[in-house]
């Protein structure tokens, strides 16, 4: 099968197309044909292991595994002697938020994992791109506790996690301030923001407002930049950095916390719970450019831009199919 593969942490360009073994579904696993994965910022610190803590999980010297890529949506095309719940032909989306492998023609996914059954009115390429902005602010926001009147303010609300964000803080009845730039204002209004600040005419924390939750969700802010802007009780969520580690254990008993939801726990409900919100018309992913897999390395620089709004596609099979 083709598959993007790495044998070395680096640029783009160590990302090469290779014929390379089908993967044989183990036991408790399904074979999933991918029509479209993603190319997404986790995929990015993996494949330069960048931070160097990567290279803990990935391999010292070299990547372990070689195909990136954790979201996928396609065909099962085969599945293993212990899978229920799932048979060849069934269209499905989902994760492998430790395994990757789906930058390729074929990829295998615990049948008990993040995986699902794809709506049908839902083209691969949208499936492809739910679950890793989705999940990731879903339990995010869970983890901070976040309920109906509640103040958030979204920091990089355009981003994958920023935009889904701004679609669930407004589902679950929070009162939404979205900040990005001038040109993703109109997205993020039409994505459920209630009020939207453009960073590039306005500093939040210079205009005395005051928020429950501030959502870095880009990871370009911080704490002691936002403390003036929480309310007592208030939680700063960031989305990574190590020095939030350190500020979370140190801001635990104070009125104003730091809250990293690190290491991130997603589940099998969250994932069904997205589908429903899908089914309801209650949420969208957003996608700003999509690429035959053969560009994966034009794809990659573009992400690594930081400027994607949403979601960046990695079309596997076009066909068109749904
Ligand atoms: N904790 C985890 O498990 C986990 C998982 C995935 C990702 N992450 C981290 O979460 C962060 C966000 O990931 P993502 O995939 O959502 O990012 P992303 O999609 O790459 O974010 C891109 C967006 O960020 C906005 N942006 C860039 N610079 C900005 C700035 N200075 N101020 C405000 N907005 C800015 C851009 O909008 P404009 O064009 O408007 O500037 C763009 O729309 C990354 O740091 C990533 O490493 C963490």
């Amino acid at each position: 099968m083709r598959a993007v593969v790495h044998d070395r942490y680096g640029p783009p360009d160590v990302l090469r197309l290779e014929d390379v073994e089908r993967p044989v579904p183990k036991e408790d696993e399904v074979l999933v044909k991918v029509h479209a994965t993603t190319v997404n910022r986790t995929d990015c610190h993996r494949r330069a292991a960048d931070p160097f803590v990567w290279r803990l999980f990935a391999g010292l010297r070299r990547p372990k595994r070689r195909i990136l890529g954790s979201e996928l949506a396609g065909d099962v095309e085969a599945i293993g002697a212990a899978v229920t719940g799932f048979a060849a032909g069934d269209q499905v989306f989902g994760l492998n938020p430790w395994t990757f492998g789906a930058h390729a023609e074929f990829v295998g996914v615990k049948a008990g994992g993040l995986i699902a059954h794809k709506s049908r009115g839902m083209s691969f390429e949208e499936a492809a791109a739910i679950c890793d902005g989705a999940l990731n602010a879903l339990t995010s926001l869970r983890r901070a506790n976040l309920r109906r009147g509640h103040q958030i303010l979204i920091y990089g609300a355009s981003g994958s996690i920023g935009t889904a964000a701004v679609q669930l803080a407004r589902y679950f009845d929070a009162h939404v301030t979205a900040v990005c730039n001038t040109k993703n204002l109109e997205l993020v209004r039409s994505l459920g923001a209630d009020e939207v600040v453009d960073y590039t005419q306005e500093d939040f924390t210079r205009n005395g407002e005051t928020y429950d939750l501030i959502y870095d969700a880009v990871g370009k802010h911080s704490f002691r930049r936002c403390k003036g802007s929480l309310k007592r009780g208030g939680i700063y969520l960031p989305t990574d950095g190590w020095l939030n580690i350190f500020l979370a254990l140190w801001t635990r008993l104070g009125t104003k916390r730091v809250l990293l939801g690190i290491p991130p726990r997603y589940t099998k409900e969250d994932l069904l719970f997205l589908k429903a919100l899908i089914e309801a018309g209650e949420y969208q992913a957003v996608i700003d450019r999509c690429y035959p897999l053969e560009q994966v390395v034009e794809a990659t620089r573009y992400v690594e831009t930081q400027q994607k709004t949403g979601n960046v596609v990695l079309t596997v099979i076009d066909d068109g199919a749904r």
